[in-house]
């Protein structure tokens, strides 16, 4: 099992209800692509409201090692970009730390260009799957080396002689699909992803407010087909993050399992294909609504006003996984808290995040009292519409929403929730307990 350099244990105790305004912090998804475009556009980009969660700070370092200028002033993170192809053998091994989404994406950069580089990251990054990138970047020229099983760390031997495909994902990931299509910018012709289930487009929509042609088309079923012309001129741009629904999802769901509470989350990326869990928690019956709804930095961005209540138990279908993948931890502890039995399936993929998600949540469940039954790819929590017994301590391996999930589980059990290490929730979501307290919740050290 992997330990953090300085495992920090928090506890979560129960309170009566949750009440007050707060902002989400910037996206990560968002942050991450406004991190690497800019840095291949030509001119300064301007970026505001980014993440600066430590998984972004190890995409920022990595831009700047091959070649960006990336500095912060004012709180405005300004990036001067060195063109598609033009990057430089960085220096020394590119550590990513616990971001997947660095790895993966920065993996189509290093392979479109001609020299070799070195990536690793922490126990849990080393532990996933890379050769989802390697099979469709070695077809397109890439050479690889990499641990048993295609784990980290990996050596890339890149090209700039990338031949360009047409590429059907195994998976539904939108990981896979940025990479390749940031390969195909330094490609000659077009590079094609079809992707079967629609997963998150920031990537097309930030390449095109850069300037390149991106295409995309229906593909069979719910599916995309999403074409890139290759050698465009990515010009700098000025980027306005809006704020993540994956971290906004804690303060709602602490707020919608709570009877008498009244929470605002501001500023919230309501993207259809990142907002799954809204709508699931609305069909839990959560008392939810969208205010203020408007366009930030060409995403949708609502501001989330949330009442406690009672849920009640559903069925979520496998086609909607993709739009909340990051969400299950946090949908089974509401699930916890409903009346009645929901049913979470087609999450085979969650298997392959910062840890094991089905099992880490079903071990957390286990350990706070919490009637489930899980599957190869599906969970399936029983609750009674009474608050969850709670009391035990959770093991996070690693991954910061496991340890955000189960502090909410906290607030809302009869006995208070320890997690082993919430060292990992600075990835994603630094000041996550303040912001949390403020609302007048119970997170502290233990
Ligand atoms: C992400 C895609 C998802 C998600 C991750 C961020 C992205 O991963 O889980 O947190 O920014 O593209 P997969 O593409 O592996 O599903």
């Amino acid at each position: 099992m992997s330990v953090a350099a300085n495992p920090r244990k928090l506890i979560a105790r129960p309170v009566a209800r949750l009440e007050g305004k707060v902002r989400a912090p910037g996206d990560k998804s968002v942050s991450h692509r406004a991190l690497m475009f800019g840095g291949m556009a030509l001119g300064e980009t301007a970026i505001t409201g980014l993440l600066t969660g430590e998984d972004v700070l190890c995409t920022a370092a990595a831009m700047q090692a091959l070649g960006a200028r990336v500095v912060r002033e004012d709180g405005v993170w300004r990036v001067r970009g060195f063109g598609v192809g033009g990057g430089q053998e960085p220096a020394d091994v590119l550590d990513l730390g616990n971001s997947g989404t660095s790895a993966r994406l920065l993996s189509g950069i290093l392979a479109s260009h001609r020299f070799t580089s070195f990536m690793t990251g922490d126990g849990s990054l080393r532990k996933r799957p890379m050769q989802r990138v390697i099979d469709p970047l070695s077809r397109m020229g890439a050479r690889f080396e990499a641990r048993e099983g295609g784990r980290m760390p990996l050596a890339i031997v890149g090209t700039d002689e990338m031949v360009p495909i047409e590429y059907t994902l195994p998976v539904a990931s939108a990981q896979v699909k940025s990479c390749i299509l940031l390969a195909g910018l330094n490609t000659a012709g077009e590079t094609t992803v079809i992707e079967p289930e629609a997963t998150r487009d920031h990537t097309e929509r930030m390449l095109r407010h850069f300037g390149a042609e991106v295409r995309v088309a229906p593909a069979d079923n719910r599916g995309k087909r999403i074409t890139v012309v290759g050698w465009p001129e990515l010009k700098a741009r000025d980027i306005v993050v809006p704020g993540d629904p994956s971290s906004a999802a804690f303060a709602v769901v602490a707020a919608a399992v709570k009877p008498g509470s009244d929470v605002l989350v501001e500023n919230v990326g309501v993207n259809p294909l990142r907002a799954g869990l809204y709508t699931t928690l609305k069909e839990m019956g959560a008392d939810l609504t969208f205010e203020n709804q408007r366009e930030v930095g060409g995403e949708p961005v609502a501001d989330l006003h949330v009442k406690g209540g009672v849920l009640k138990g559903i069925e979520v279908p496998p086609e909607r996984a993709p739009t909340m993948i990051d969400e299950y931890p946090i949908l089974a502890v509401a699930a916890a808290c409903a009346e009645g039995t929901t049913r979470m399936l087609g999450l085979a993929e969650l298997r392959a995040k910062e840890s094991d998600r089905l099992s880490s949540v079903a071990a957390g469940l286990a350990a706070n009292g919490v009637r489930h039954e899980m599957g190869a790819d599906f969970l399936v929590v029983y609750g009674d519409g009474k608050a969850p017994a709670g009391g035990g301590l959770v093991k996070t391996h690693l991954d910061h929403r496991i340890a955000m999930a189960f502090l909410v589980l906290g607030l809302a059990a009869r006995e208070a929730v320890a997690v082993d290490d919430g060292s990992p929730i600075d990835t994603s979501f630094p000041g996550f307990a303040a912001l949390m307290n403020g609302l007048g919740a119970k997170i502290e050290d233990a």
